[in-house]
């Protein structure tokens, strides 16, 4: 039994059986319809217990297929509805209850804090499904989208990041150091990832560039990601950090400065990228969106031990 919890406490070995995995099952579902199980049904029997303290629709949607597609099910509890976010009930019984009665749990949750208690007292595989400070299965995933469009290995590629120094960057950066690609970040002035990270990046032999000129940074990529200004439950003032991140937006004018780039976003977007670019042939978000299901699947099969 294994936690999925962040790229950095996972092994390289095991991050790239993950991706090797997702692309073969995905190749033998050709025509398949979506709730219809892969043939070997390898998590018969099985049930996910999924939970979100924050809006999801991707996230939630495609664990509930990936489950099911494996031949488990799936229960969605509101946090709302539990003993637990009234104060009526402790997180370590919850723990043990959601252990006992379910086989893995996946959870969006604003809290680093509730993920560690929780990593320790769980019976049964964790999977972090976004938390302040991760966005680890979209990343997997995202990699995994990167390698089937551009037909190379990521290592041989420079992705660039424009915006805000957020969960899904942290999670980026990790996934730059584990599997050895170039990554630039153009973001503001004040807003660069944090020391901690960037300290262990380094220490790790990371290809990371920051720079203060979204141009810059992307000049050649390969891939552009961005994301939202302002995160779900980010508390600062908007009018200001919009303000802040005005000269990165990506827009038709950045993207002349990396024509063969491919443009990805995980969404929910805002204003940080046009409608010209994320509509544009050049962006590749609707299939990336799709991959999450895929990715999360082998996923689940590195928690239960079951990856081929
Ligand atoms: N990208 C992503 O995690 O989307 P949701 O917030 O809709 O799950
Ligand atoms: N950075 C965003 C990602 C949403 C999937 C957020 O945390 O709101």
């Amino acid at each position: 039994m294994k936690h999925f919890i962040n790229l950095r406490d996972i092994s390289v070995k095991d991050l790239k059986k993950i991706i090797s995995d997702a692309k073969r099952r995905k190749a033998q579902r050709k025509n398949t319809s979506t709730l219809d199980p892969d043939k070997d049904k390898p998590l018969e029997g099985k049930l996910l217990i999924q939970m979100f303290e924050k809006s999801s629709l991707r996230t939630r949607l495609s664990f509930y297929i990936a489950i099911k597609q494996l031949s488990g099910g799936a229960l969605t509890l509101r946090p709302d509805e539990l003993h637990l976010s009234k104060g009526q009930e402790s997180l370590v019984d919850t723990a043990k209850v959601i252990s006992t009665f379910g086989n893995a749990f996946m959870l969006r949750t604003d809290s680093e804090k509730k993920i560690d208690i929780l990593k320790k007292k769980m019976t049964i595989p964790l999977i972090n499904g976004l938390s302040p400070n991760n966005h680890p299965t979209q990343i997997l995933s995202d990699i995994f989208t990167i390698e089937e469009i551009k037909k190379k290995s990521i290592s041989k590629l420079q992705i660039s990041w424009i915006g805000d120094s957020n969960n899904v960057l942290n999670s980026l950066i990790e996934a730059s150091v584990k599997f050895s690609f170039k990554l630039n970040i153009g973001c503001p002035k004040n807003y660069e990832p944090s020391k901690k990270l960037l300290k262990w990046a380094k220490q790790n032999n990371s290809k990371i560039k920051i720079f203060n000129d979204s141009k810059k940074a992307v000049l050649n990529s390969d891939v552009v990601f961005t994301d939202k200004v302002i995160s779900m439950n980010d508390k600062v003032n908007r009018n200001k950090k919009l303000k802040d991140f005005k000269k990165f937006q990506v827009n038709s004018n950045l993207m002349k400065n990396c024509k063969n780039a491919i443009f990805l976003h995980c969404l929910p977007r805002g204003s940080e990228v046009t409608d010209e670019v994320f509509l544009s042939k050049q962006s590749k978000v609707w299939e990336q969106a799709l991959n999450r299901i895929y990715v999360q699947k082998s996923i689940l099969l590195y928690c239960f031990g079951k990856l081929r």
